[in-house]
């Protein structure tokens, strides 16, 4: 797919790996959609940044695990620029606890509606007016083998690569649907004390940018022959 002036919604884009993304689709020429829950300053720098390069932007805000308000959103994606090509679910929440008995009901709830149900909800949503084109979703190591982090953030990944996979088989040929697993990467939702942890674990040494998860997003996003795949980004940490 040449990305110039496809219209790209990017979920969580208002810092991180989603901002990430949204520049490296602006650098292809992408028209981007910048959608955030909260951080309105965030999504406004996101948007700044992709406007350098001189792309038609978006900004939306709206809680992907509410139905209405990604509902919302894709009108207003579709009344403005006619169509969606792309959909990258990234938003996503680590929750706090890490010990399976410190996980109440409300946390894994919360977890699970962003990070699984969010993403199947604005899948639902763009299916309605994309006829053609590509989905990745931004999963997790942790949802390959349990990781260091809660239950219900490595159940959320793990769900979130089985419905990477259901979906290709469901939309393809003219709906390719991909995930990518990041190991740790330096942004917001991992704390500097277990970054400096994790760094050890990889064969790098160190832990990912946000950019090298954005570059095999453009990567699955151009290549037109791959679909159900999931690309480790991980710096050798897992090789299988
Ligand atoms: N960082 C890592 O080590 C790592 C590793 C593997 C996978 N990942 C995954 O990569 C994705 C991005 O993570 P990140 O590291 O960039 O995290 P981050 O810096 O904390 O950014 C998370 C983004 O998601 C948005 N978001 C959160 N809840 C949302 C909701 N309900 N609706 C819409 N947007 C929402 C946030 O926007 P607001 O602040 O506006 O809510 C923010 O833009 C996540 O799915 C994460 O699980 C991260």
């Amino acid at each position: 797919m040449d990305l110039k002036e496809k219209v790209v919604l990017v979920t969580g884009a208002s810092r991180g790996i989603g901002r990430a993304i949204a520049v490296a689709l602006a650098q292809k020429g992408a028209r981007v959609v910048i959608n955030y829950a909260h951080d309105e300053g965030g999504a406004k720098e996101t948007e700044r940044l992709c406007r350098r390069h001189g792309v038609e932007t978006l900004l939306v805000k709206a809680d992907v695990s509410k139905r209405g308000e990604v509902g919302a959103m894709v009108s207003k994606i579709v009344e403005r620029f006619g169509r969606i090509d792309v959909l990258i679910n990234n938003a996503g929440i680590l929750g706090d606890a890490i010990k399976p008995t410190d996980i109440t009901d409300e946390e894994w709830d919360a977890v699970l509606n962003v990070n699984l149900k969010g993403a199947f909800i604005a899948t639902q949503e763009v299916l309605k007016h994309m006829k053609r084109g590509k989905i990745v979703n931004i999963a997790s190591i942790a949802g390959k083998d349990g990781g260091t982090v809660g239950a219900h953030y490595a159940a959320s990944k793990g769900g979130l690569i089985a419905l990477t996979f259901n979906l290709a088989r469901h939309l393809a040929p003219n709906i390719l649907v991909n995930a990518v697993a990041p190991g740790p990467v330096d942004t917001d939702l991992i704390t500097s004390e277990i970054k400096e942890k994790l760094k050890g674990l990889s064969l790098t040494g160190e832990i990912a940018k946000p950019e090298d998860i954005a570059h095999a997003v453009i990567f699955l996003l151009e290549n037109d022959h791959i679909t159900g795949e999931l690309i480790d980004v991980n710096g050798g940490r897992l090789m299988d």
